[in-house]
């Protein structure tokens, strides 16, 4: 029986469908803008698993039914492979009607959004994430977009979906690495909004670990809604919605420093969690019992704790001018999302020096 939770944003609201076998349900995609073509964009890991499956469902819709199938990995969200969409959609003659379904992770889910939001200045789309990480978080919301090597996700565009849904069943085929990098940003909604949240996680990351169904469910919906509700306030990201990205400035940080693919973008979000939680004590606004209890359940969710060594001459100083890049800074001021009280966020500045105080204890 599919759960759904509502994203309401007026016009642009929708609807985000969650549960088993909803991908190759016909039944599914009603409602949806009509239209005569749809493309499926997808990627050459999760296409050969999931691809016809979607196409059947889709058959009886869409006359005209095109796939592109994009390579994997974090090191290829970038223009090159954009253009293979636009490629597509331009080689099959595709108006302005045409659908498109982003059927995969977040990359694949960022990289069709912006496509989306961009072909003849926007077209409908849909997203059927396949990672924990993208039905937890990225397929909601709207936010679309690529990587520039000199940061991470600088180039894109809020474009909301048509739809999104989450079949829970896809997750059975996801590697245990990829499956914990989606923990991390299901534990991120713990401390910056429902500390009750943060403890059915302690009593339940064991039956998520071992993809018990209900639990997968109830993390699933209960991140969906949380997201939902903070997006609903804020969808482009003047204030609230800026707390989803706790952990993300250490974490940006590591993806981008590494080298986007080497740190799974969950991983970075996981040590960065740490690392903002750390930087929250250190400054008075939440005491060491907290930090540990969130660090413990990170290292449960199979997680890093600790960051990388970047440069070893000066690794706090790579990752200052690293994170000077993120997007939420401002006139050169690094904010991070901190941790003030359990369950609050907010996003301020913080001084370099304690800053680096807190990679230089926080990274091995
Ligand atoms: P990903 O898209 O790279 O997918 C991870 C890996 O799993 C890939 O190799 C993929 O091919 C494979 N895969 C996907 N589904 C599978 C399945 N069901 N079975 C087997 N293999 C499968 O990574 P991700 O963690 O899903 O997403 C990370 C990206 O999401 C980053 O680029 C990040 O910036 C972005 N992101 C965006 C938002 C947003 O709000 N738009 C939020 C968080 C993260
Ligand atoms: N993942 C952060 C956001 O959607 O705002």
């Amino acid at each position: 029986m599919a759960q759904e939770v509502s994203l309401d944003l007026g016009e642009r609201s929708y609807r985000i469908a969650i549960g088993g076998g909803l991908l190759a349900n016909a039944s599914t995609y009603d409602g949806l803008p009509p239209g005569s073509a749809a493309l499926i964009v997808s990627n050459t890991t999760v296409a050969p698993l999931y691809a016809a499956s979607l196409r059947a469902a889709l058959a009886g819709r869409y006359a005209q039914i095109h796939e592109v199938r994009l390579p994997d990995g974090e090191e290829h969200k970038n223009w090159q492979t954009l253009q293979l969409i636009f490629d597509v959609l331009l080689e099959q003659g595709c108006d302005r009607k045409t659908v498109l379904f982003a059927l995969g992770g977040g990359v694949v889910g960022d990289m069709t959004g912006f496509a989306a939001a961009s072909y003849m200045r926007g077209i409908p789309f849909v997203q059927v994430p396949t990672t924990l990480l993208a039905q937890v978080d990225s397929s909601v919301g709207g936010k679309t977009g690529i990587n520039h090597p000199l940061g991470k996700n600088m180039v894109g565009a809020f474009y909301q979906p048509q739809r999104v849904v989450c079949d829970l069943d896809v997750l059975s085929t996801l590697p245990a690495r990829e499956f914990s990098a989606g923990l991390a940003e299901v534990i991120k909604y713990g401390p910056i909004a429902d500390m009750d949240f943060l403890d059915w996680l302690e009593r339940h990351v064991g039956d998520l670990m071992a993809h018990d169904g209900t639990a997968l469910a109830h993390a699933v919906r209960s991140s969906c809604e949380i997201k939902a509700a903070v997006v609903g306030q804020d969808e482009k990201e003047s204030g609230l919605r800026a707390i989803l990205n706790f952990g993300h400035t250490f974490g940006h940080a590591i993806e981008a420093g590494m080298g986007y693919g080497v740190w799974l973008h969950g991983e970075g979000v996981a040590a960065g969690m740490v690392m903002a939680a750390e930087l929250s004590r250190r400054l008075g606004m939440v005491d060491e019992a907290f930090v540990q209890r969130l660090t413990t359940l990170i290292r449960r969710a199979g997680l890093p704790t600790k960051g990388p060594i970047l440069d070893t001459q000066d690794n706090a100083g790579r990752y200052l001018e690293l994170m000077r890049i993120d997007k939420k800074s401002e006139a050169g001021e690094i904010r991070f999302v901190l941790i003030d009280g359990p369950g609050k966020a907010v996003v301020r500045g913080a001084p370099d020096a304690l800053v680096r105080e807190v990679i230089d204890a926080c990274c091995e």
